[in-house]
């Protein structure tokens, strides 16, 4: 099968991310349908698309008609052999469990036409476990979008073990078509691409909750300046939940490193969660939280962060997972990560640099996720 065989794209799920994607196709000008299992899931879907659209609307960057024509190409059922029937393409945003995605993914198997291909939006999980649930492993690839995923660019394609360049062609295609920037990832790898880089951060944050200075406010004042939003203000802004489970997820997958530290998990027993509960590491009652920027540590600064990602980065050469460093910065700039690719960020400030704030987290806090990799050390990757 080609890109241009797909007319008609099936979504599974109708929440955060499958209302998103939805929306992504429909102004991509493919067919949609929408499915979730109860109808007030669907109609919290659809109140979502027309919310996106009408922002689109206000800012003038879709017109009426194409609003209406947009809508008119979206059907939504909670029938899921009707919603797969005469699918070429289907995309599962279901909740993040191993054993309700394999059987949404059996029963994809058993109604969807025998030639389209299965995508699974996971953050995590394996696509070869997901795919195993299948008769046509070939045909399942990790298609993992950012939130939001109607504005978010970046699309990872993941090969599972058995997947097909093929499967993993059409859908770098039709990412392409839809106006999103699509990165191929070589091997199943936890974390994928832009998680894994990032989540060496979030390790970085639990150690320093652990020693108990410098407190978030203080260390997150040093990147206020040149951040949207501070590392601790960007957790609380997630979930401290996520973030706990997420470390929790790696140290299984991983390396036992990212186990998180008590002081952590302490956050996730108050039930203090961050912005969602109103508390997290700061409060959120008013809205967003005031950082004051003269409590600034000088203990970290920018280059501490992107030398944790860079080291990751290359983690990603080293094993295969990506081929080529070029489609890393593609990846970090889309999925929001930062303005520069990280690579040509190294490039810029120099390997020896970052290399020295490496050691300085290594010295601190002597995890084997924090050791400088063969690659840093020669620094001579170029973009
Ligand atoms: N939220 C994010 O920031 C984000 C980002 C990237 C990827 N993801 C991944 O996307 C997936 C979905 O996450 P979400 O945040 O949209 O979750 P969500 O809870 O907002 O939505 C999940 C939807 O799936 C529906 N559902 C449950 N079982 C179903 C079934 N058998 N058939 C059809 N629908 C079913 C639920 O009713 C719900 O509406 C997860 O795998 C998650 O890890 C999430």
């Amino acid at each position: 099968m080609k890109a241009e065989d797909v007319k008609k794209i099936a979504v599974i799920g109708a929440g955060d991310m499958g209302h998103g994607i939805t929306a992504a196709f429909l102004l991509g000008d493919y067919d949609v349908v929408m499915r979730d299992i109860e109808q007030k899931f669907l109609d919290k879907g659809i109140a979502s698309i027309k919310a996106s659209f009408d922002k689109f609307k206000e800012k003038g960057k879709l017109t009426p008609e194409a609003y209406d024509e947009a809508l008119a190409r979206l059907t939504t059922t909670v029938d899921l052999q009707e919603a797969v029937k005469e699918a070429d393409f289907i995309i599962e945003a279901v909740p993040e469990k191993l054993e309700l995605k394999q059987s949404v993914f059996t029963d994809l198997d058993k109604y969807a036409p025998k030639h389209a291909i299965l995508a699974s939006n996971t953050s995590n999980i394996s696509i070869t476990d997901i795919a195993s649930a299948t008769k046509r492993a070939d045909k399942v690839i990790g298609y993992h979008f950012f939130n939001p995923a109607v504005l978010m660019k970046l699309v990872e394609v993941i090969k599972g073990e058995k997947t097909s360049d093929e499967s993993i062609q059409v859908g770098y295609d039709i990412a392409q078509k839809i106006g999103k920037v699509p990165v191929i990832v070589q091997k199943d790898s936890p974390g994928f691409i832009y998680n894994r880089v990032n989540e060496p951060t979030l390790l970085l944050l639990s150690k320093i909750l652990e020693v108990g200075h410098p407190t978030p406010e203080e260390f997150d004042a040093a990147f206020k300046p040149i951040m949207p939003m501070a590392p601790f203000e960007l957790v609380d802004y997630v979930g401290i939940d996520i973030a706990v489970h997420g470390l929790n997820y790696f140290a299984q997958v991983l390396s036992e490193d990212y186990k998180p530290s008590d002081a952590f998990e302490a956050y996730l027993k108050s039930g203090n969660l961050g912005k969602k509960t109103g508390k997290g590491f700061y409060d959120w009652s008013a809205g967003r939280p005031k950082i004051d920027l003269s409590k600034a540590t000088t203990e970290y600064d920018p280059n501490h962060l992107i030398a944790l990602q860079v080291n990751e980065a290359t983690k990603l050469l080293e094993e295969g997972v990506v081929d080529d460093p070029r489609q890393i910065d593609l990846a970090m700039v889309n999925g929001g990560g930062t303005p520069v690719g990280l690579f040509a960020l190294a490039e810029g400030i120099g390997y020896p640099v970052l290399l020295a704030k490496l050691e300085e987290i290594y010295n601190k806090f002597p995890l084997n996720v924090f050791k400088a990799t063969k690659t840093m050390k020669e620094g001579k990757i170029k973009v």
